[in-house]
């Protein structure tokens, strides 16, 4: 297996990924977010051997009346979950937004990845809810970058 390479995707780059590990057993097959193509919406992924194994996208979107980035569609595919690809992605990510000046990501965590959110720096913040789309139990996870 070849080390991990970070490459910027384009939206249409997450679709599989996103229906592969985020869509298959849930209600709704929808792989494309309104955010995706809102005002600075980036994308980033991780190959492995040509492979794309890990997708990502990062939003401008204030949380709690502060500036912050919202991270959504975080998938390492599933054959390859637990291996630590994901943790690689989340932390270039994050880098990135702080290179950029920025102090504050966010994400509506399923509770299921809620451990690998806080193991990375994240905390839980406020109730539980069941999130619409998937009918999945999730938190809000907050990181502050300084
Ligand atoms: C959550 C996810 C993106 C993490 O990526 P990953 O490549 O598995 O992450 P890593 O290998 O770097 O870290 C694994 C950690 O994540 C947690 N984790 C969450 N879901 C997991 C899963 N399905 N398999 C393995 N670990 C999982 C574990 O706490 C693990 O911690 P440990 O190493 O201390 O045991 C990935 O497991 C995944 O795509 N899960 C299904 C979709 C999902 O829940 N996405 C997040 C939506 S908010």
């Amino acid at each position: 297996m070849s080390p991990p390479e970070v490459v910027e995707l384009t939206a249409e780059q997450t679709h599989p990924l996103r229906l592969a590990v985020l869509r298959f057993d849930t209600p709704t097959k929808e792989v494309v977010f309104a955010e995706d193509t809102w005002p600075g919406a980036w994308h980033l992924g991780l190959r492995v051997d040509s492979q794309l194994v890990a997708t990502s996208s990062w939003v401008p979107r204030d949380h709690s009346g502060a500036p912050a980035v919202q991270l959504r569609g975080m998938a390492t595919a599933r054959h390859l979950q637990g291996s630590g690809l994901g943790g690689v992605l989340l932390e270039a990510g994050c880098g990135r937004v702080r290179a950029a000046g920025g102090v504050l990501v966010w994400a509506r965590a399923r509770d299921a990845a809620v451990p690998f959110y806080v193991g990375h720096g994240f905390v839980v913040q406020g109730e539980g809810f069941v999130d619409e789309a998937t009918q999945l139990p999730h938190h809000v996870v907050v990181r502050d970058l300084r």
